[in-house]
């Protein structure tokens, strides 16, 4: 493939082509895909030199971190079925300094993974801006593909969440409500049980720890986090999978598993770089955190390949 010509699929009128929903709406058994966040290209410096307001403007360790996330994820047999990854793309916001330098480093590093693992992109607010306009979301999305959709991986029903929307949708009213329409109908067919399990990505966790915590830069706004427990619990969401913290957290809340996962890139607690292996079977949806250095030199367990292979 030539240098800067694109490769992976992106989502476009809120459908991933790469599954076919006619032969992927039935379930078949379980499967697995990873889980990844925040490689954020340029943050590592900015946090090591105290100025994250910025571009960031060397991203070197990103790029071999997220090189080493390929690696990883190129030796895994059997093949993920896919490969999320849940925002944070890069580290320079919309019309900041380095963007399209960051951009197309991350997309060199991305291209080098195995064609055969598609590639789900989910918009993050250094992506699109912590308050984005109709501009930012067109940008990302000439870039990334679609900042929602949904799609259809053996029976289970995979949405794609646009988390900036609920966090400050104060500059693109319309496109908030577009999205909140489009999430009732896609509730609504989870809701009806047409599917095994139903599993949201979305960048900002709803919480960190549980359902009651405050509100601040890492989560979701109090009320409409309730709202929005109380739409995917009607629906039987079984699982939340985000980002952002760029440090491991989560919670059970009635039924629903909220999952925070550290960041690819830059980690701000005690974490390691790493990457959440999700197992899905009839019952349950399982998962694990490996550093990349784990992943690369050891695989996924026997006790979770045990779980992935059944029949
Ligand atoms: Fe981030």
């Amino acid at each position: 493939m030539a240098d800067g010509q694109e490769v992976f699929l992106r989502a476009r009128n809120r459908k991933f082509t790469a599954f076919s929903e006619d032969e992927e709406s039935q379930w078949k058994g379980p499967f697995y895909f990873i889980q990844g966040a925040d490689p954020q290209f340029g943050l590592m410096k900015a946090w090591s030199v105290g100025d994250c307001d910025n571009g960031g403007d060397e991203w070197g360790q990103e790029i071999r971190l997220t090189e080493e996330a390929v690696q990883a994820l190129n030796k895994l047999n059997p093949k993920p079925k896919f490969f999320v990854l849940c925002g944070d793309l890069n580290h320079a916001m919309p019309g900041e300094k380095w963007q399209k330098e960051q951009e197309q480093d991350l997309k060199n590093v991305l291209k080098k993974l195995d064609q055969a693992i598609p590639m789900v992109f989910v918009s993050g607010n250094h992506d699109i801006g912590n308050t984005p306009t109709p501009e930012t979301v067109a940008g990302y999305c000439k870039s990334w593909g679609d900042d929602y959709y949904s799609y259809w991986v053996g029976g289970v029903l995979f949405l794609v969440l646009n988390s900036q929307f609920f966090f400050d949708s104060s500059k693109c009213p319309e496109l908030k409500e577009a999205h909140d329409k489009w999430l009732s109908g896609q509730l609504a067919i989870a809701e009806q049980k047409k599917c095994k399990h139903a599993i949201v990505f979305q960048h900002i966790p709803l919480f960190l720890k549980n359902a009651h915590e405050d509100h601040d830069y890492f989560n979701i706004e109090g009320s409409v986090r309730q709202a929005l427990l109380e739409r995917f619990h009607k629906a039987g969401i079984k699982a939340v999978f985000s980002g952002h913290y760029h440090r491991n957290a989560g919670g059970m809340h009635n039924g629903l598993d909220m999952v925070v996962s550290s960041a690819i890139g830059c980690q701000l607690g005690e974490d390691t770089h790493g990457l959440r292996v999700v197992v899905v079977t009839a019952e349950t949806i399982i998962h694990k955190y490996y550093s990349l250095t784990e992943l690369n030199n050891q695989g996924i367990d026997k006790e979770l390949m045990a779980l992935i292979k059944q029949k």
